[in-house]
């Protein structure tokens, strides 16, 4: 049993394979007090007792206590979680313990993403907490995994009086600990420049990340880590807590007066307000915590463990994805039925496996100023209409996929001429026109239904096998026609709760359908999104070198079977650098890997190595997809060269990948300390026709071959003896 309860004291103890998380009821009043959350502690009996709490008296702020999901106005000056506001106008919330039960399994969040298992992996805590005099009851609600060091968080908050409250804030997480020098690790970026590493020192005072453009977003990813002084990629501390949700939030640390640290990690209550009737509920979205007291790298195995086994979905979740070429980058919105067959034809030749209809197939869909909303085939462009591509597509051996942006609507388009009240925009005012587009109001019935039978009437005319999910701004003039005026701040949020129903609706309807999510690259690429879709567009620059920094960051949370990575053409349409074509592939071969270029028209030379890449994919692509990911270098760091490996999980085959960015003497060449193979085996190395043993590896170390020249990869292959 993963959690058990000292009855005599009051305490819960969650436990994982090697970690513990210790909670308890203060005897007086019952706030909920965190204790303990760390390296597994062994004893069930004995457990340390709670710090003190003067729960009656109160006779001092509660400022110095650890608590498990802080309320504001009773004198926590912290970061709280929860906000309300009721009919008098109380906002102070004072909760006690109620009950708990303990339970074999996970429950499932009414209409959210979340990590799922059966009832021998993992247990689950429920503690309830009312406050009576403001008629709320909070359900705080912990799932311990048995066989991986994740706890997960969500909350359930009920309206238990008989006038209407509102919601103003609910946070889902909260982990108070004694400060030890923290460092804070979060993930920022822009469009093309995704998911960069951020380390910094953290300060007294309340610093974190944030997003209110209604999506995740490419600047702050919702993912926050506490790491212990001189954490590396194998030894230090790490807290951290990824938000599985796409929309708003926030992820904050505070460091106060008594040195300790508050971590939480919810939606942002930027503009949030949530109508309670009388017996309603409000379900906030879960946080994954995880605890390594071996370095991130071991955090990393563990968020890659559970995002593949726990949260992805579907038939393609553990299967090789068929290799695709996309056409945006080889032809933008300037293609027709004989273009895309052209591209096919020499894709399948060459070993290809699908071809992918970016934008522009649709509408008056000329360029990006006009027709989104539009779903039907334009056949000026498509002579024949989608059928005849598709059929003529499968009969080279090839599946077919297709682009849609289902959440938007072109001013400039027969959807926006017949219900312009369908878009999200303030009346009078002159709306943002990111790309030159709107947001649909998805948090109206009617628009989901109508997005979801025009995408079903294209998907249902043609064996379509893959679908690209896009979403290319985020959202502003946020109001909406059908929300009364004090329900207004609902719709961040039930825009999220419209996009989730509708790739639900998507992925049951056609379940052999591959759906990859994508935001103007990786805009959106979260967990939220990977419980309907296996795969992420990982970002619009496919340039391998900057590449290197944007896969590190992503790879240090998502499995690599989830980023989307393609070869494309040079120069980089992104950046305008130059990179040797193998090193394109090298780079890409850690993704799900694909092309996105003009089949036709690259260099012979280019070309000729395809089917040589498409069979290292095919060799490969099994570890990649379900090995264990070791992170030996970072170019990000080192400015110099990069280098990971994935390890199978029985030890024995590995993939090692060297990327030398800047050219290095032969002198120079870096010993790579490999990691996660087994130290008594010998392995085989392809690439050097040599052996050498694990402990060898590990411990003395290896060398890459000197690749001669800046852009060059190097790519080993490691087989068990
Ligand atoms: C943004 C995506 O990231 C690109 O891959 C491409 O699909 C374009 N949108 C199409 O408009």
């Amino acid at each position: 049993m993963g959690i058990i309860y000292n009855e005599q004291k009051r305490i819960f103890k969650l436990d994982t394979p090697n970690t513990s998380y210790i909670l308890g009821v203060g005897d007086e009043f019952g706030h909920l007090v965190h204790i303990y959350y760390g390296k597994k502690i062994a004893s069930t009996d004995n457990l340390s007792k709670m710090p003190s709490v003067d729960e009656k008296n109160k006779v001092w702020y509660f400022d110095g206590t650890k608590m498990e999901y802080p309320t504001g106005d009773i004198g926590d000056f912290r970061e709280h979680c929860i906000e309300i506001r009721n009919e008098n106008g109380q906002h102070a919330l004072e909760c006690g313990y109620v009950s708990h039960k303990i339970y074999k399994g996970k429950p499932k969040l009414e209409g959210l993403p979340a990590t799922f298992s059966n009832e021998e992996d993992c247990t689950t805590l429920e503690v309830v907490m009312s406050d009576s005099i403001a008629g709320i009851e909070i359900t705080l609600i912990y799932t311990a995994f048995e066989k991986l060091d994740v706890i997960t968080r969500s909350v359930i908050v009920k309206n238990i009086c008989d006038e209407r409250v509102k919601l103003t804030k609910i946070l889902s997480s909260c982990l108070d600990v004694e400060n030890n020098e923290y460092e804070m690790l979060t993930l920022h970026g822009s469009w093309g420049r995704e998911r960069n590493i951020q380390r910094k020192r953290i300060g007294y005072g309340r610093q974190g990340i944030y997003s209110e453009r209604g999506v995740s977003g490419h600047q702050d990813h919702p993912f926050i880590a506490l790491l212990e002084p001189g954490t590396n990629q194998t030894m230090g501390e790490v807290y951290a807590m990824n938000f599985v949700y796409s929309g708003n939030f926030e992820a904050q640390c505070e460091l106060n007066q008594h040195d300790t640290v508050r971590l939480v990690m919810g939606i942002n209550p930027y503009q949030f307000e949530w109508t309670l009737e009388s017996g309603e509920v409000f379900t906030a979205p879960e946080v994954v915590m995880v605890y390594s007291s071996e370095g991130l790298g071991k955090m990393t195995r563990t968020y890659h463990d559970l995002y593949r086994n726990h949260l992805i979905r579907g038939k393609y979740r553990s299967i090789k994805r068929p290799v695709l070429i996309n056409n945006w980058e080889a032809t933008y919105f300037d293609f027709d039925t004989d273009k895309l067959l052209s591209i096919a034809k020499k894709a399948s030749e060459l070993g290809i496996e699908m071809l992918v209809m970016d934008d522009g197939w649709f509408g008056n869909r000329f360029d990006d100023n006009r027709a989104l909303g539009d779903w039907v085939v334009n056949e000026d462009k498509l002579k024949g209409g989608l059928k005849y591509l598709v059929d003529e597509v499968n009969r080279l051996g090839m599946k077919f996929g297709i682009w849609f942006e289902p959440e938007m609507v072109c001013p400039d388009s027969d959807l926006y001429r017949a219900h312009p009240d369908w878009a999200i925009q303030i009346p009078g005012r002159n709306p943002g026109r990111s790309r030159n587009q709107l947001v649909l109001d998805i948090s109206r019935k009617e628009v989901r239904d109508y997005i979801f039978d025009s995408l079903s009437k294209v998907l249902k005319s043609a064996n379509v096998e893959y679908v690209k999910w896009d979403m290319n701004r985020a959202l502003t003039d946020v109001w909406s026609h059908e929300l009364e005026p004090d329900r207004q701040g609902e719709l961040y949020h039930r825009y999220m709760l419209g996009v989730y129903e509708l790739q639900d609706r998507l992925v049951t309807e056609f379940p052999d359908i591959l759906l990859e999510n994508c935001s103007s690259g990786g805009g959106r690429y979260d967990p939220g999104v990977l419980y309907y879709s296996p795969q992420v567009w990982c970002s619009d620059n496919a340039d391998a070198i900057s590449r290197l920094n944007i896969q590190e960051g992503t790879s240090l949370i998502y499995p690599l079977s989830t980023m989307g990575a393609h070869v494309t053409d040079c120069p980089n349409h992104a950046v305008g650098r130059t990179t040797p074509f193998d090193t394109r592939g090298a780079v890409a071969l850690a993704g799900t890997f694909g092309y996105e270029l003009d089949i036709t028209k690259i260099s012979d030379e280019d070309r000729s190595k395809i089917p040589g890449q498409v069979e290292m994919y095919h060799k490969y692509n099994d570890i990649v997809r379900e090995g264990d990911f070791y992170r030996l270098a970072s170019f990000s760091q080192n400015n110099r060269y990069d280098s990971y490996m994935v390890v199978s999980k029985d030890k024995k085959e590995a993939l090692v990948t060297f990327v030398q960015v800047i050219a290095i003497a032969s002198h120079a060449m870096p010993v790579l300390k490999l990691q996660g193979l087994d130290p008594g085996t010998n392995y085989y190395i392809e690439e050097k026709h040599e052996v050498m043993a694990g402990d060898v590896l590990m411990n003395m170390g290896f060398v890459p071959n000197n690749e001669n020249g800046d852009f060059k990869a190097g790519l080993y292959h490691l087989v068990a003896r």
